[in-house]
């Protein structure tokens, strides 16, 4: 938790874009998410909105912001008897108001009576879009809101105000990202040491899911670890990981206050890449590192995607398996067949960064456009970059027999692939490498105090 200052300035910053508005903010916490029967859930994690803004990571809790005269109140319930016997004595509501700098408190009912006179006096309740069904059912119970209108229900000013906010990040937010970064770099490090021939996938996945509970709270996202990193988000684990494959290895962690990491490296498991695949390899590292060179403020990460996706085109060319000219062939969307998803997000209290207020408005809520290319389309985060934005920079090369059968079925952009070539790859598998990075005044910089090897050479190094 940070100090009280944090969160009571951040809740006036709010108030403060808000001015003029009026009506009331209301912001309702997680509850517990029950694996199987009620008491036994999954490991609880705040709401990151009510987090930022409440400093507060237990299940049950709402706060309101009045946006007429400035009050702000929380609303939880003590622990009686019956819970300490389970849970051990807890301070009460009032005592951890304080260190969030809080002064009113009272017992979740009384957020009822609060919304209730809200609405009665004809007052706008203003609240974000609810991503969680035990939220969708209490926001239901206080405004008698459909749950399939929860969502158009929910206020567009205070979402796009929450997003302005939390998308810049402070110093002391920086700070955990990096411990973040950490944990990740001791999890990549620990599989890439522990990587060889003969062991199953899912020992490296629960060797590093250890490390993210060991170190933090727990894994970012469910860890994706294959050796068919063709398919994107893979969470089979089953495999013998095999000499002359690739494993492709994303996977990142939550620090103690809540901050995420977010890393990819693809590895050979012999510990030696083959020629051909440290060709397609090296392109992959050239084009994160030219997003890495590239991004800065007052460029957009649109393109620093084209950039990134150029370099790409570039490679692919080389190795025969793309022709034409590179612009050409970046505007037409060719590249979509190799990498088919953008150069990144947004990060931060989420892996995919505030995506629950809307993936338009987080990653193009300044006025940025869409594109409708294949591949620079599906970029989750286009904005033009300033300091204090944190954004994944992962590009990828994947060969995937059913898109490209697809594709090639279609005709589509035949001038700039060489179809029959690829035939031969249908087996290579994918390549993803991904760092995190934070745009500062003059250009960006690698989250984290150390990189994951990501040349072949420091990689074969580190694996020897
Ligand atoms: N780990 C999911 C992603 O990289 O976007
Ligand atoms: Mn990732
Ligand atoms: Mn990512």
């Amino acid at each position: 938790m940070f100090s009280k200052e944090i969160y009571r300035s951040r809740r006036k910053a709010l108030a403060a874009s808000l001015k003029g508005k009026g009506g009331i903010i209301l912001f309702l916490g997680n509850s517990e998410a029950p694996l199987d029967y009620p008491d036994n859930c999954y490991r609880f994690h705040q709401d990151s909105s009510f987090n930022y803004f409440w400093g507060l990571c237990e299940p049950d809790l709402a706060a309101v912001i009045d946006l007429d005269n400035g009050d702000e109140m929380l609303f939880g319930n003590d622990v009686d008897i019956e819970d300490i016997v389970w849970t051990g004595p807890m301070p009460v509501l009032k005592e951890k108001a304080e260190k969030v700098g809080v002064e009113k408190t009272a017992a979740l009912c009384a957020v009822e009576k609060v919304v209730s006179e809200a609405v009665r006096g004809g007052r706008v309740v203003r609240f974000l879009p609810p991503y969680r069904n035990q939220t969708k059912i209490f926001l239901h119970k206080l405004l008698g809101i459909g749950f399939d209108e929860m969502g158009l229900r929910s206020d567009p000013e205070l979402t796009k105000a929450v997003i302005e906010l939390r998308i810049v990040k402070q110093d002391c937010e920086i700070a955990e990202i990096d411990a973040a970064c950490n944990i990740g770099y001791q999890m990549h490090m620990s599989a890439l040491k522990a990587m060889k021939p003969g062991i199953l996938e899912q020992e490296l996945v629960g060797l590093m899911e250890g490390i993210a509970i060991s170190k933090g709270s727990m894994i970012s996202f469910p860890i994706i670890l294959s050796q068919n990193g063709e398919t994107l988000h893979n969470h089979h684990h089953h495999q013998i990981l095999t000499p002359g494959r690739l494993c492709v290895i994303d996977a990142g962690a939550i620090s103690n206050t809540g901050y995420c990491s977010d890393f990819t490296r693809t590895l050979p498991p012999s510990g030696k890449f083959t020629p051909l695949q440290a060709e397609v390899y090296t392109i992959v590292s050239d084009a994160n590192n030219k997003a890495l060179a590239t991004a800065r403020p007052g460029i957009s990460y649109q393109q620093v995607h084209l950039a990134a996706t150029g370099v790409i085109v570039e490679g692919l060319k080389a190795m025969r398996l793309m022709k034409g000219n590179v612009d050409d062939a970046l505007q037409a969307g060719a590249v979509g067949l190799f990498m088919p998803h953008g150069l990144g997000h947004n990060m931060g209290m989420d892996v995919h960064d505030m995506e629950d207020l809307g993936e338009d408005l987080v990653g193009y809520g300044d006025g940025t456009v869409r594109s409708t290319i294949p591949c620079l389309r599906s970029l989750r985060m286009g904005r033009t970059l300033k300091a204090g934005h944190v954004i994944s920079d992962e590009p990828g090369i994947y060969f995937i027999p059913a898109l490209i059968e697809k594709w090639e079925s279609e005709g589509l952009c035949k001038d700039f692939i060489n179809y029959d070539a690829l035939k031969a790859f249908y087996t290579f598998g994918g390549i993803r490498l991904e760092d995190d990075l934070l745009i500062t005044p003059d250009g960006c910089r690698l989250l984290g105090d150390k990189r994951l090897p990501i040349t072949v050479p420091d990689v074969e190094a580190a694996m020897a």
